[in-house]
């Protein structure tokens, strides 16, 4: 897929959320999206299942045009995972099924165990379980993962995890980036976040500052060649080496 010179401003006359985007994605590559709150990360991963549409440059998806596809099969083939992870009062099993009521117990378990979240499945015990609304009775962690997993019981083509590995600890996190490149078919993988440490072993990684795209390129080129990566790096490194 690719983004060309793509932009949005949401009202006219403001400025733009995002401008003059510009990059290209192989099938099941992994792209890393970071910056601070603001930056226009959502912004940029809203355009591809046109949750919002460009109003300048394009985005394509197989060589495609997004505005000119079906926006119900545009949606069937990307699963988004936003922050705000919603769950609905029902059993995990109905949760897991949302967007996919064919799924087979096997295959939400497959979709379970990469979304590391079976042993949330195991501590409600089992897929019968009732969740209440709004996912009240588990952890931010827990619903993160349950959410996960329901976008990959839908098979996507591209998947977009937007900020929703961030109440995950470091090592779930690796555990579940290490479990989505080793899928069967795996999906093309958009993960947004402000932490480097999820995004730094992306094929490709794109740094907004203000609704720009001020580097793209893999972590050790950015270091290199992007003032504004390498700050976000450096003082979560420090933190990290603070902490440690
Ligand atoms: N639906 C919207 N309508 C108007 N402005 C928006 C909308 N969504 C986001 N924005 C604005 O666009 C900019 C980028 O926001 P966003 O993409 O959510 O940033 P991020 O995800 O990096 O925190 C912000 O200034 C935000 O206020
Ligand atoms: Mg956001």
């Amino acid at each position: 897929m690719q983004f060309a010179h793509a932009g949005i401003c949401y009202n006219e006359g403001a400025d733009p959320a995002l401008a003059d985007v510009s990059f290209s994605v192989l099938p099941g590559e992994t792209v890393g999206v970071i910056g601070g709150t603001g930056s226009g990360k959502s912004t940029l991963v809203n355009l591809i299942p046109r949750f919002y549409e460009a109003t300048e440059g394009r985005v394509f998806i197989d060589g495609q045009d997004v505005k000119a596809l079906d926006p119900a099969a545009l949606r069937r083939r990307v699963g988004v995972v936003p922050q705000k992870a919603v769950l609905f009062k029902g059993t995990i099993r109905e949760n897991l099924q949302w967007g996919n009521e064919s799924a087979s117990d096997e295959d939400i378990m497959r979709a379970v165990h990469i979304a590391q979240a079976e042993d949330v499945v195991a501590a409600k015990g089992g897929l019968d379980a009732l969740i209440e609304q709004g996912g009240r009775n588990l952890s931010g962690g827990q619903r993160q993962r349950l959410t996960i997993a329901r976008a990959l019981v839908r098979k996507p083509d591209i998947l977009i995890l937007d900020d929703s590995s961030s109440a995950l600890d470091f090592a779930t996190d690796a555990a579940l980036r290490k479990a989505l490149r080793e899928m069967d078919g795996r999906p093309t993988v958009f993960i947004v976040s402000q932490r480097t440490s999820s995004i730094q072993h992306a094929d490709r990684i794109v740094v907004l500052d203000d609704g720009k795209a001020v580097g793209v390129g893999d972590h050790l080129g950015l270091l290199e060649t992007c003032p504004v990566y390498r700050e976000i790096y450096e003082s979560q490194f420090k933190k990290e080496a603070a902490r440690a």
